[in-house]
């Protein structure tokens, strides 16, 4: 069994696999429709979405699958306090695979240590996004062709934005892929993430600097739900808004995404622009989420190709947001390549 809880669980032969199935199901679609025939597909959302719970519910659909779950855990046993560990062995007997997003980071690893099915991570508090980053990567495959040898920029909230953590993962793991970031000092991304980076990325003060030299424009909105002080947010919301002047800055073959959401960090006119591709990345998002259900549905007798070793720690970890400060589970930590004990669950240091 395997499930994919942050983008490094999938090798990137993996990532090719799916990418390529994503390319057949878009060019064979009546090849798939019974794919799934007679499978179930929970999607748990304790987190507010539009398009990562629609498109697994749509991608299930396409596959012949059923789906079943909650948009709102007020809805559920939640609400009288059932843990994610319960509620996981339970939905565990009702379906074949779970989509799983929750506010709190590393709750679907922790779902993953209960699961008899596979586990995806829907997104992660602050933490990782993996299967939007399979959207981003289709996306880029279809737009430029290709992964390596790219300058990606990636502007906004670059402390709370889960999606850019796991596309950093994904994307770093390509030769000669170079990111620049552009946030405001208070968003910057986490110590943890610049240290994946190693000496492989630059940070610019403003989009005009740093729009001509890219490939890939990934903005990003402030995310005010991770906010603890309203007026902060109010201050950084507007940071960063990219209009036609500064598009006018960029690469004619450079591509626009966004993971979406967008709050006004994009004004609308740039949309007409052809190198805007982030509602050609929502309808991607679809045909990688069919793919991924297909494959980790296959891959049930097939070993996790990303393990961590592990082990059990007295350390609490200090980041309110990690399960670890709710659930009642084992504390566990591994050692990164630079001998940092890091939280299992959300990765921060200990
Ligand atoms: N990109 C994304 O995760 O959007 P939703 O929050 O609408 O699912």
């Amino acid at each position: 069994m395997r499930h994919l809880i942050d983008s490094v669980d999938l090798t990137t032969a993996e990532v090719d696999v799916i990418i390529n199935r994503a390319l057949d199901i878009i060019n064979n679609k009546e090849m798939y429709s019974e794919a799934c025939h007679g499978k179930k597909l929970a999607t748990l959302f304790y987190e507010p979405s539009t398009r990562t719970r629609l498109s697994f519910t749509a991608a299930m659909m396409e596959l012949g699958g059923n789906v079943l779950g909650f948009s709102d855990a007020k809805s559920s046993s939640v609400s009288k306090g059932e843990t994610v560990a319960d509620t996981i062995r339970v939905v565990s007997s009702f379906a074949d695979i779970i989509a799983m997003r929750h506010y709190k980071e590393g709750s679907p690893r922790v779902a993953s240590e209960f699961s008899r099915i596979p586990i995806i991570n829907a997104g992660d508090g602050g933490h990782a996004h993996p299967t939007q980053t399979l959207t981003d990567l289709l996306t880029i495959r279809r737009e430029l062709g290709h992964f390596d040898h790219l300058t990606i920029g990636l502007c906004g909230d670059l402390k709370y934005g889960r999606t850019v953590h796991s596309l950093i993962k994904a994307m770093k793991r390509y030769e000669g892929v170079h990111f620049v970031l552009i946030s405001p000092k208070e968003l910057r991304l986490p110590d943890y993430m610049k240290h994946e980076l190693g000496d492989n990325y630059s940070e610019y003060a403003t989009i005009e600097e740093a729009m001509p030299l890219l490939d890939v424009l990934y903005m990003t909105r402030v995310q005010q739900e991770r906010f603890d002080d309203p007026a902060e947010y109010e201050r950084l919301k507007d940071a960063f808004i990219l209009d036609t002047e500064k598009m006018a800055l960029g690469k004619p073959d450079m591509i626009v995404l966004h993971p979406l959401p967008r709050v006004n960090e994009i004004t609308v006119d740039v949309d007409k622009d052809p190198r805007a591709a982030y509602f050609r990345q929502v309808e991607n998002g679809k045909y990688v989420r069919m793919a991924l259900i297909y494959t980790l549905l296959s891959w049930h007798d097939q070993e996790p190709s990303h393990k961590v070793d592990t082990f059990i720690t007295d350390q609490i970890c200090n980041n309110d947001r990690c399960i670890v400060t709710t659930e009642p589970v084992e504390k566990k930590a591994y050692t990164d390549a630079d001998g940092v004990l890091r939280c299992y669950y959300c990765d921060h240091a200990l």
